[in-house]
């Protein structure tokens, strides 16, 4: 009886750590809180030198005393990061242990056959999966809406937008969302999805996407950095990967900020010219063949682009320019009140907060955006969404929370256009 028992717990031992699911071996999220300028330094020496993922906040150089720094460390790399922290008397909270349940969950399902499911768009999808529901979603709606190519990245996969052109009323003016442009924010991408299914589902039922459509004509970019995307898709220990996957002249890493290499105050404080870093800035302006194609498609459709909509996450946030500067943009409290009324739908509608305001005061100083670099252009509306969550499951946000925040930005980006369109 004995023997069998400890047959039974030796076979179990062997699933769990076969399937790696005991928390203990686990990679884990934390939550530190710097409370000296001493720990500061210390943080930030940890976070370059170990081989661990900045969730927030975006680079080591940001990190300061008495604001909360989320930070994945590989299962491998625990016990270090853990005593060296213990060792200078730096408290930290796990903030997730089961992040490997987590990746699971989110790639879970990702049929093959994507035409087989009921709810694909409460579900995270493979690049493959996303070029071939672009492809279906041309092909359904022929009338409705067109697929066009608008350059390549950096490895030759395709850049598609969807323009959606619901009617032929003359003087249309338009708006731009793109998604994905950092890798590792999986919501992003799934939000472009669901807003093209909204818009395609709805129109003639909902009416403020009647309205906005019978005004507008919407171009949407799904992924703008494709590599980066089906590279986070590869392998667990790359689920955390933010930039494109360029390679550069003199070193050996890997990879541009995207939302960095804009030729808006390029490559000033808030970025790096050290390619090793979260935010390179790149070689030059708009050298990323991602940066260079959205900027050259934004030019030629400048005169009838009006709006122009980025979507990040997470922080819940609604940002507009300046990022590189903290003086006010021109019209900042006309974006400031259209801002103000974005976020206050969204509270009324989902209960959830989300901060707004210029991004070099409401985040940090961040140079080479696109929404700045797009401003700049003569997009005066200029927005950035930092969707759900506020950093319980950060990147890593359940398939279940989708139709939530989705929803929230959907308001959100609504409210907006309605307000373009009644200015404009
Ligand atoms: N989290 C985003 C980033 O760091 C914020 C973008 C705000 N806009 C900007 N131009 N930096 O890229
Ligand atoms: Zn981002």
């Amino acid at each position: 009886m004995k023997s069998l028992w400890i047959l039974f717990v030796l076979i179990n031992v062997q699933k769990l750590l076969k399937t790696g699911h005991c928390t203990e071996t686990q990679d884990q999220i934390l939550s530190i809180t710097p409370k000296t300028e001493e720990q500061v330094d210390i943080l930030k020496n940890l976070t370059s030198q170990y081989e661990t993922a900045l969730w927030q906040p975006a680079a080591p150089q940001y990190i300061q005393e008495e604001s909360e720094v989320h930070l994945f460390v590989p299962a491998t790399n625990l016990e270090t990061v853990k005593n060296l922290l213990q060792g200078h008397a730096i408290t930290h909270a796990v903030l997730l242990a089961n992040t490997n349940e987590l990746i699971e969950m989110q790639t879970m399902n990702d049929s093959t056959d994507p035409r087989s499911s009921t709810n694909f768009y409460e579900r995270y999808h493979s690049l493959e999966d996303i070029y071939y529901w672009i492809n279906r979603t041309t092909q359904e709606n022929l009338a409705r809406v067109k697929t066009i190519l608008i350059g390549s990245s950096s490895e030759k996969r395709p850049l598609y937008v969807l323009k959606l052109s619901l009617n032929d009323r003359a003087d249309k003016k338009a708006m731009w969302i793109d998604c994905g442009i950092h890798a590792r924010e999986w919501i992003s991408p799934a939000f472009c999805l669901w807003f093209v299914q909204h818009s395609l589902a709805f129109y003639d039922v909902n009416q403020d996407i009647t309205d906005i459509l019978d005004n507008m004509d919407i171009y949407i970019l799904p992924v703008l950095n494709p590599d980066g995307y089906s590279y986070t898709w590869t392998h667990y220990t790359n689920r955390m990967w933010r930039k494109n996957r360029s390679a550069s002249m003199n070193s050996d890493c890997i990879g541009v900020d995207l939302n960095r290499n804009f030729d808006a105050n390029w490559c000033t404080e808030g970025s790096s010219p050290n390619p090793c870093t979260e935010i390179y800035c790149g070689a030059f302006p708009e050298s990323e063949p991602e940066t260079h194609a959205v900027a050259e498609f934004l030019r030629s459709h400048k005169d009838t682009i009006q709006l122009y909509v980025s979507i990040h996450s997470y922080s819940q946030m609604l940002l507009f320019p300046y990022s590189y500067t903290v003086e006010e943009a021109e019209n900042h409290n006309e974006l400031l009140e259209i801002a103000k009324e974005a976020t206050e739908k969204i509270r009324r509608y989902y209960r959830s907060n989300y901060r707004y305001g210029s991004g070099a005061k409401t985040i940090y100083l961040a140079p080479g955006g696109s929404d700045d670099w797009a401003y700049n252009l003569g997009i005066k509306y200029s927005f950035t969404f930092e969707l759900q969550d506020r950093g319980h499951y950060g990147f890593l946000l359940p398939p279940s929370h989708i139709p939530k925040a989705c929803n929230e930005a959907l308001t959100g980006v609504k409210t907006i256009a309605l307000k373009v369109i009644e200015k404009t």
